[in-house]
């Protein structure tokens, strides 16, 4: 195996850490000095060597505790991953959709032999050997979108396509940015992103429907999404707030530097060949600030983009208590300078 995986924490002590290479490559979601939300949606189609955009699935040194971390997740709480009984054969599409890619994107970690329905899976990484009959549930340890996005980065919504919309009947949601999966199953497009401040308003969500409704396979789309984080929190859920709300209280001009985050999500989109079904994983990629300003232009801008985003936004992504410390934190590294536009 050519990667090498970090032994890391994202909740108690908090060991996570990003290696020079993790920081390099990180999506950066800032084209201009200011942000609004957009129809922010292009193809899938691959990326620079060694961006995250490159392969279908992203695999990066944060995989195997980023996995130990989403089984301790549903240990405590199996409702993060729900499928309702219509959605198996897109749990299956989503399955060979994963173990296709990977197979193929990363051969040195990952193997599928297929001989028929007999499939053999191997996953170097966490271990796994196993041999099972496709569309056969009986033949897996848990159902198949279960057993593999407990081997996949990222959440996953899996949307049933039906009545010129996209409902929420199943998904893999433990890496969440504040919104629940038991709270938002049956919902459908304009219903679970109610909650979002003016994206309705400017016609947004509208738009993006219409294109979602339309990916094909074999043309999967992208886009980014991004919010902010106390500490190397993945499990950001409603369920646990009680857990990290609280951790938001413990910032100071001395620790912010090391314990914000800027999160990062990408989301990518696939059509699922018999179901018809669309996937949505969402890939959640931390960073801290003081990793963030390593990279001069990237500070600059998180200083102008934080600065100048509106108050009703500040408030959603949940920071505007801490902003005038972050502003405090990040003008330090604000020479002033023009930048320049894309990341
Ligand atoms: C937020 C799901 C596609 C734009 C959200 C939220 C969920 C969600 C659960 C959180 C809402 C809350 O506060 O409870 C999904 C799913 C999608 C999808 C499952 C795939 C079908 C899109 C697309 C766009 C979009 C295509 C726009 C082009 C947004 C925006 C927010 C949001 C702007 C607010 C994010 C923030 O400010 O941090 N989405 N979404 N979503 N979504 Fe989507």
């Amino acid at each position: 195996m050519t990667m090498q995986f970090n032994t890391e924490t994202f909740r108690d002590d908090y060991s996570f850490r990003n290696s020079d290479w993790a920081i390099r490559r990180f999506p950066f979601p800032f084209h201009e000095d200011s942000y609004m939300y957009s129809v922010n949606m292009e193809q899938h189609r691959g990326g620079p060597e060694g961006s995250v955009y490159e392969k279908r699935f992203d695999v990066d040194e944060h995989y195997v505790s980023e996995m130990h971390d989403r089984a301790l997740v549903l240990a405590e709480d199996p409702l993060r991953c729900q499928s309702l009984p219509h959605m198996t054969l897109a749990g299956w599409d989503l399955l060979e959709l994963i173990m296709v890619s990977k197979s193929e994107d990363y051969p040195d970690l990952f193997e599928l032999h297929r001989d028929g329905n007999q499939w053999r899976w191997i996953n170097k990484p966490l271990g796994i050997d196993d041999t099972f009959t496709f569309l056969d549930e009986t033949t897996l340890p848990y159902g198949p979108m279960e057993y593999i996005t407990r081997q996949t980065q990222g959440d996953f919504a899996v949307l049933d396509q039906r009545e010129e919309n996209l409902w929420m009947d199943a998904g893999m949601v433990t890496t969440q940015a504040d919104w629940s999966l038991d709270f938002d199953i049956g919902m459908n497009f304009f219903e679970w992103h109610a909650p979002v401040p003016r994206a309705h308003e400017m016609g947004i969500f509208k738009r993006a429907l219409k294109f979602l409704l339309n990916v094909q396979q074999g043309s999967p789309a992208r886009r980014l999404n991004w919010t902010m984080t106390v500490n190397p929190r993945l499990d950001t859920s409603p369920e646990n707030y009680h857990k990290w709300g609280v951790e938001k209280t413990t910032l100071t001009p001395e620790n912010i530097g090391a314990k914000q985050h800027l999160r990062v999500e990408l989301q990518t989109f696939f059509r699922l060949p018999r179901s018809n079904a669309l996937v949505f994983p969402i890939r959640c990629y931390l960073i801290a600030f003081q990793d963030i300003v390593t990279v001069p232009k990237w500070g600059r801008r998180l200083h102008r983009v934080v600065r100048d985003l509106p108050e009703d936004l500040a408030d959603y992504k949940g920071f505007i208590a801490n902003r005038p410390l972050m502003l405090d934190y990040l003008s330090q590294y604000d020479d002033g300078l023009p930048t320049s536009p894309g990341v």
